[in-house]
C-alpha cells in the first residue's frame, strides 16, 4: 500500500476489499465491550481485490453500477509531485503572509461555491457553533491520547487542523460540497450522495455477501469517521449491526455525537471512539466490516501503512475491508483549480 492522493476533488472511489481467510468465532463481544484492550499481532492470509467504482450517468446509485471513470491525461495533477507547478505551490505555501491571503481567498471561493449549489454552509456552521455541542466533549475525549505529528499541522486551511470547533462545525458542509463536485452532472445534492454513498454501500454489501462465511454483520468499524456522515450511512444500511465511528479529532466526534442525539433513536446506537486508527486499542478480529473512507488522502504514507496493518488485525475472518478515496488520476481532480486545491489539501504526504 503506497498511494497518497492529495485532494478531495475526484469523482472516483478506489476500493481495496479484503476477505480474510480461515474461520474463527472468538471475540464476538467486539469493540463496544473492550475499547482499550491490546491484542497480539496476527498475520492475516488474505484475498485482495481492487475495484474501481465511479459515478454512473444520472443513476440513483442504488444499482451499484461499476463503470470506468474518466481519467485525466496525467498520472496526477500538475500541482503535486515534483513538477515546477508543485514547487511553486510549495514555495507559495511556505511564505506565510502570502499564503494567509491565498487561504482566505480560497476559503471564500469554497463557501460561496457551496452556497450557490444550495449547501447552506454558513447557516449549518452557525447552528453547530451556537448549539450545546461543547457539552459532548467531556464524554468523548480521551485526554491521554497522543496525536501523531502530522495531525498537529495546519490543515484544510485551519491553523489547528482538525483540532478545532470551526473545522468540526464546517465538516458536514464541506463533505456535501465534495459530493457535489465529485458528481458534476447530478441535479441535486441528494442525487450526488446517492451515487457516491449508494455505490459505496452496495459494493460493501455485495462483497460481504459473496465472501463472508455466515453473511452476518455484527460489528462495523468506521475509521476516520469525521463528524459521522459515513458512519450514519453504514448504520442506516446495516441496522442490525453495532456500529462504531472512530476518529482522532474529539471536536469532530463531539459534533457526530451531538447530531446523532438530535436524530431519531436507533435500535443499536452508534458508539463514538476517540483514538488513533493506527493503533486503536480495540480487540482483534472484532469487525465484520471495516471502512476507511476519504481518510488516506489526508495522511502520510507511514500512517496509511499502520492503519492498514491495524485494520487487518481488527477484521474478523471472512470480514470485509473497504477503502475508498479520491484518485489523483481523475479528470475532475486534474481540472480543479489551484485555489480550491490550496484550501482542500495543502501540507502532508511524505
Ligand atoms: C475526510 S474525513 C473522513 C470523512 C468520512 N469518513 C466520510 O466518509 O464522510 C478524514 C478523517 O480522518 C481522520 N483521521 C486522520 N488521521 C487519522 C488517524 N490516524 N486515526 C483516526 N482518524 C484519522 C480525520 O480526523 C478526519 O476526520
Amino acid at each position: 500500500m503506497a498511494f497518497c492522493a492529495q485532494s478531495k476533488l475526484s469523482n472516483l472511489n478506489l476500493w481495496i476489499k479484503t476477505s480474510v481467510g480461515s474461520s474463527s468465532s472468538d471475540n464476538v463481544g467486539g469493540h463496544h465491550d473492550s475499547l482499550r484492550r491490546r491484542a497480539p499481532k496476527i498475520r492475516a492470509k488474505s484475498r485482495m481485490m481492487v475495484k474501481m467504482t465511479a459515478s454512473t450517468s444520472g443513476s440513483s446509485g442504488q444499482g451499484s453500477s461499476t463503470v470506468a471513470f474518466e481519467e485525466g491525461q496525467l498520472e496526477r495533477p500538475r500541482w503535486t509531485g515534483e513538477t515546477p507547478l508543485s514547487r511553486l505551490v510549495g514555495a507559495l505555501i511556505s511564505f506565510r503572509p502570502l499564503f494567509s491571503i491565498m487561504k482566505f481567498g480560497a476559503r471564500q471561493v469554497l463557501i460561496s461555491t457551496a452556497e450557490k449549489t444550495n449547501i447552506p454552509w454558513r447557516e449549518m456552521t452557525r447552528q453547530i457553533l451556537e448549539s450545546d455541542v461543547y457539552k459532548e466533549m467531556g464524554s468523548i475525549e480521551d485526554p491521554s491520547l497522543v496525536y501523531p505529528d502530522y495531525y498537529l499541522n495546519p490543515f484544510h486551511a485551519y491553523d489547528e487542523g482538525n483540532l478545532s470547533w470551526l473545522a468540526a462545525a464546517e465538516a458536514e458542509a464541506a463533505t456535501m460540497s465534495m459530493m457535489r463536485r465529485a458528481i458534476p452532472y447530478a441535479s441535486s445534492l441528494d442525487e450526488a450522495n446517492q451515487v457516491v454513498r449508494g455505490n459505496w454501500l452496495n459494493a460493501i454489501e455485495e462483497h460481504h455477501q459473496k465472501y463472508s462465511e455466515d453473511n452476518i454483520v455484527r460489528q462495523i468499524l468506521d475509521i476516520g469517521c469525521s463528524v459521522g456522515v459515513s458512519t450514519r450511512c453504514l448504520a442506516d444500511k446495516f441496522p442490525n449491526a453495532r456500529v462504531t465511528g472512530l476518529d482522532l479529532s474529539p471536536y469532530f466526534l463531539a459534533v457526530a455525537q451531538y447530531k446523532e442525539k438530535k436524530s431519531s433513536p436507533r435500535m443499536n446506537p452508534i458508539c463514538w471512539v476517540h483514538a488513533n486508527g493506527e493503533s486503536t486499542g480495540l480487540p482483534s478480529k472484532s469487525s465484520d466490516i471495516l471502512s476507511i473512507a476519504y481518510v488516506f488522502h489526508e495522511c502520510p504514507e507511514r500512517a496509511i501503512k499502520n492503519m492498514v496493518r491495524e485494520a487487518f488485525r481488527l477484521l474478523r475472518p471472512g470480514g470485509t475491508f473497504a477503502i475508498t478515496d479520491n484518485s489523483p488520476k481523475s479528470k475532475i481532480l486534474q481540472a480543479s483549480s489551484l485555489l480550491r486545491f490550496l484550501f482542500s489539501a495543502y501540507s502532508l504526504c511524505d
